[in-house]
C-alpha cells in the first residue's frame, strides 16, 4: 500500500557509568579500549520517546529532536540506518508477504523529558531510543543485547540503555567489533534500595566532545594505558560482585575511584582536559566528608564528560545524603522520588 504509513514507538532511560568508557579502539566502529558498567536510571525520570515511522512516500530520512530538525547524514546514524534496514531486509526475504519497509525511507521524533537545559549526556538515551524504535516497526526478533552491537555505533555508551538495571557493555575482543555488546547484570528490581540524585552544576555545554576527547587521551596520556589494561579490568569483576551482593560500601568505593581516575587520565592528557569545575570538587569534598563522619559509604559521587555530579545513595539514607547535599549546595530542588534533581547555582569553575 503506497499511502501507508507504519509507525513504532519506544523509549529508552539515561544510563549513568560507575565504571568509565573512555578510550576507543575504533572510532568507526565505536570499540571501547576497556569494558564498562552503569546503572539504568529510572524510566519515569530521564528518558528519550522516540516515533519512527516510514512509507513509500516519505522522500528522505529525517530526525525531529525535541521539535528540531536534526541532521542524519552523520556516520553514526547512517550506520544504525543501514545495520536495522538490513535485518529487516532478511526478515522480507525470508517471508515476501511482508511490506517492504527495508526500502522505504524513516522518519523518527524523538523527545527528551528532561530539560535539555540539564546539560545530561543524552546521546544514549537518545540512540539507544532510536535503534529500539526501528526494530520495534520493522517487528525485528533481535535481542537488546544484539541490538545493542547496532546503538554502539551510535553512540557508545547508547549500547547500555538498551536495558534497565545494572548493565556491563563487555569490550569485546574481535576486529569487526561483532563481540563488542551489552549484557544486563541484573535488573533494577534486584537492589530495590538503590538510588540516584543529580546534581545539576552547569548547564553549559561540554567544552571537549567526548570523541574528541577520548581519542586525545589515548594518544597522550601516560596514565592511560595502566588504566585500561589493568585498573579497569579487576575493578569490572570487584564491581559485578559488589552489585550481586549489594555491598553498598563496596559499590561506593569504586564508583568514585573510577570517576577520580577516569578525570586523572583526563588530566594527564596534553593539552589536559578539565571536565569537572570547583563546584564539582566542592561535592567531591561534601561526599567524603559525610562518608567519614557516617562511619561508613553512605554516598558516592560520579562525573561524566561535564560538571555535573550523579550520587548514588541507598533509600534510608535519603534524608541524611539530599539533607546535607541540598544545605551545602544552594537553590536544590527535589525533581522526583526516585531520583531527585539538586540545583546547585554556584558560579562555574
Ligand atoms: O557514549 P559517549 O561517546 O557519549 O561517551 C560517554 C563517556 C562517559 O559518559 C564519560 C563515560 C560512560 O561510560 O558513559
Amino acid at each position: 500500500d503506497s499511502a501507508a504509513v507504519y509507525h513504532a514507538t519506544a523509549t529508552a532511560p539515561v544510563n549513568i557509568a560507575v565504571i568509565k568508557y573512555w578510550g576507543k579502539t575504533s572510532t568507526k566502529l565505536n570499540t571501547p579500549t576497556n569494558s564498562s558498567l552503569s546503572v539504568t536510571l529510572s524510566q519515569d525520570d530521564l528518558r528519550t520517546l522516540t516515533t519512527a515511522s516510514c512509507s513509500a512516500q516519505f522522500q528522505a530520512d529525517a530526525l525531529w529532536l525535541n521539535g528540531a530538525p536534526h541532521d542524519v547524514s552523520n556516520v553514526r546514524s547512517q550506520a544504525c540506518f543501514a545495520e536495522l534496514r538490513a535485518l529487516r531486509k532478511a526478515k522480507e526475504d525470508r517471508d515476501p508477504s511482508l511490506p517492504p519497509l527495508s526500502s522505504y525511507k524513516l522518519h523518527l521524533v524523538s523527545e527528551n523529558n528532561f530539560p535539555t537545559a540539564a546539560g545530561l549526556a543524552s546521546s544514549a538515551a537518545g540512540f539507544a531510543a532510536f535503534v529500539r524504535a526501528i526494530a520495534d516497526l520493522y517487528d525485528l526478533e533481535e535481542t537488546p543485547t544484539e541490538l545493542s552491537r547496532i546503538a554502539r555505533q551510535g553512540s557508545g555508551s547508547a549500547c547500555r540503555s538498551l536495558f534497565g538495571g545494572y548493565v556491563a557493555w563487555e569490550k569485546g575482543s574481535r576486529d569487526d567489533g561483532k563481540d563488542s555488546i551489552a549484557v544486563q547484570v541484573a535488573p533494577e528490581s534486584h537492589w530495590p534500595t538503590m538510588r540516584a540524585a543529580i546534581l545539576v552544576i552547569s548547564d553549559a555545554k561540554k567544552g571537549v566532545s567526548s570523541t574528541a576527547g577520548m581519542q586525545s587521551t589515548v594518544a597522550t596520556s601516560t596514565l592511560f594505558p595502566n588504566r585500561a589494561n589493568v585498573v579497569v579490568p579487576a575493578r569490572m569483576e570487584a564491581m559485578k560482585k559488589a552489585i550481586a551482593e549489594k555491598d553498598f560500601e563496596t559499590f561506593a568505593d569504586l564508583t568514585m575511584a573510577d570517576s577520580n581516575s577516569f578525570h586523572a587520565v583526563c588530566l594527564d592528557t596534553v593539552p589536559p582536559i578539565f571536565y569537572m569545575n570547583d563546584t564539582s570538587r566542592s561535592a567531591v569534598r561534601i561526599v567524603e566528608e559525610m562518608n567519614r563522619c557516617a562511619g561508613e559509604n553512605i554516598a558516592a559521587y560520579t562525573f561524566d564528560a561535564g560538571p555535573n555530579a550523579v550520587i548514588y545513595y541507598e533509600e534510608p539514607a535519603q534524608d541524611i545524603v539530599l539533607g546535607v547535599l541540598k544545605k551545602a549546595m544552594p537553590a536544590a530542588i527535589g525533581w522526583s522520588d526516585k531520583y531527585s534533581k539538586i540545583e546547585a547555582k554556584l558560579p562555574d569553575g
